[in-house]
């Protein structure tokens, strides 16, 4: 559950705002764009580009607004705003960065845009040499994106061109780096230091820990590279000098222990198998596992299946996946043979679809909500409906009312259409009210009918605020001074406003999830 207030914490220790340390990568990466664009003939800046930003769909909508906040931050949008130091933590919150330019920043779903790259790309293919072809043109198809940190599915279903999207996202976090975290978990035990404790507790702790990045991130990673290619049939990890000086006999000692591992000239070997089934092996099995489970979610499971992602693209884990689902995919008494492809430059799947995605957003008709989302009313009391202990007396009413109503605009797993919005009516909740704070709020839960419980404690999330004025010179009665709130889920983002009858005054959430 991120905030504007979640810090994370460097090798040293040492605390800063996580939406920081995001804006500085972002600001790093777009010097370097401009840096390559502005020394041409025709100059480019900051402002005169479209922004895309790559979210896994499986994020929720404040991890979307870090994100929207952090580009903020980074001057994405402006030639004047940037980022140039870390805020000291303190007790007071970080300040809501203007909004400037909202509309050149998008950001989108990181398994929708490999999902069109790959049906773009691989429906060229079909069509330049159709008869060489594996598949004729898909029209349902589902993909998988496993990067580094997460594995992201969704199921799309072309219609007349356009895409719905079928599924709320599934995914979890089986990424290509679990497979160097299952490699640091050997290591630690072939030298017997748990947490590499006694080894980082021996000398300056920053560099140790930068010792051991260097081999689980630098020389395991080339060596994992090699071997998920098919170029090489064992790992053969050369360990730094300070690592080695330190845990000479420990690997010694330890190889002797474990079979298919070796230790010769500073190098540590391990043999395929246990690179198979101890380093491979579990994160293989999270792509399976989360994959089968979203063909038992999917209605009418698509029969083909695009692998993406740089560790999804490459070869061993498309060898040992693709067989999986095929069996998966008849044990569900398909008759006929599912294809699992991997589109022509798998690691680039999810930026180049981004781009695509940018110059038409209009392909996507339709998506399913990944949350319950509604905002809280009041209304008659009715005994065989209503709780008791939400009940209350109204004077202005003159009757019973029933508070705390939970009045749902989309349910979790709905579709939202792209040319549809929601909306309803309210009126204040008092004669004398002349402003509303409307609150927006969500939850993973289906069937829920209160926002608050029997005690009056909140038992949804807030996830942003609508507040209008609604004056009353002429004196109307509550129920002629309506209302209405309009919710657009449909885009990557969701939008929120409310505009009242009586003055036809119209105000727009700028959506905070990040307050609240
Ligand atoms: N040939 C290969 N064999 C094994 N793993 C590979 C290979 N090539 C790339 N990888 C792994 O793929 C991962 C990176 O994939 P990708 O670039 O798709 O991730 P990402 O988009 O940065 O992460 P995420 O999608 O999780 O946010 C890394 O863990 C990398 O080690
Ligand atoms: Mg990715």
């Amino acid at each position: 559950n991120v905030d504007r207030q979640t810090l994370v914490e460097s090798f040293s220790g040492e605390k800063f705002y996580l939406i920081e340390v995001i804006a500085f990568i972002l600001q790093y990466l777009k010097d370097l764009l401009i840096d390559h664009h502005c020394r041409g003939a025709t100059p480019l800046k900051t402002t005169d580009f479209d922004w895309v930003i790559t979210v896994p769909a499986i994020w929720d909508a404040r991890g979307k607004r870090m994100m929207r906040e952090a580009a903020y931050m980074a001057g994405l949008l402006t030639e004047s705003k940037r980022i140039s130091e870390f805020t000291p933590i303190s007790s007071s919150p970080l300040p809501v960065p203007d909004e400037v330019n909202p509309d050149k920043l998008s950001l989108a779903l990181e398994p929708e845009a490999a999902a069109l790259y790959s049906q773009e790309t691989v429906a060229e293919q079909i069509k330049g040499q159709p008869s060489a072809a594996a598949i004729s043109h898909p029209t349902e198809y589902l993909v998988i994106d496993a990067g580094g940190g997460t594995i992201d599915i969704t199921a799309h279903v072309e219609v007349d061109g356009a895409i719905v999207v079928q599924n709320v996202p599934i995914g979890n976090a089986w990424g290509g780096t679990q497979v160097n975290e299952e490699f640091s978990k050997l290591l630690q035990k072939i030298v017997n230091d748990p947490g590499f404790e006694k080894f980082i507790a021996s000398g300056e702790y920053t560099k140790n820990q930068a010792t051991l990045n260097k081999i689980v991130y630098n020389e395991f990673e080339k060596q994992k590279v090699l071997f998920g290619q098919g170029k090489m049939e064992e790992i053969a990890v050369e360990l730094p000098i300070n690592s080695v000086k330190f845990y000479e006999e420990a690997l010694a000692e330890g190889v002797k222990k474990m079979s298919g591992v070796e230790y010769e000239d500073d190098t540590l070997y391990i043999n395929k198998s246990v690179t198979e089934s101890k380093l491979f092996g579990p994160v293989i099995q999270g792509i399976i596992d989360c994959t089968l489970s979203a063909i038992d979610k999917i209605d009418n499971c698509p029969n083909t299946f695009y692998l993406a992602g740089a560790f999804g693209g490459c070869k061993y884990v498309h060898e040992k996946v693709s067989p999986a689902i095929k069996r998966y995919y008849q044990s569900k008494g398909h008759t006929d043979t599912c294809s699992v492809l991997v589109p022509p430059t798998p690691h680039l799947a999810v930026a180049t679809g981004a781009v695509m995605w940018r110059k038409n957003p209009e392909k996507f008709k339709a998506r399913r909500v990944d949350a319950t989302y509604g905002i809280g009313s009041a209304t008659t009391f009715d005994p065989k409906k209503h709780d008791e202990a939400h009940k209350y007396y109204s004077e202005d009413h003159k009757k019973d009312r029933c508070n705390h109503i939970f009045r749902i605009f989309l349910e979790k797993g709905e579709l939202a259409k792209a040319d549809e919005v929601v909306t309803t009516t309210l009126t204040p909740s008092r004669e004398d009210k002349t402003i509303m704070y409307i609150r927006i709020y969500s939850t993973p839960q289906l069937g829920i009918q209160y926002i608050k419980d029997e005690n009056k404690k909140l038992i949804v999330t807030i996830i942003g605020e609508l507040v209008l004025d609604v004056p009353n010179p002429d004196n109307l009665p509550l129920r002629q001074r309506k209302v209405d709130i309009t919710m657009d889920f449909s885009g990557t983002e969701i939008q929120a406003k409310a505009r009242y009858h009586v003055t036809g005054k119209e105000v727009k959430t700028v959506c905070d999830f990040l307050s609240t």
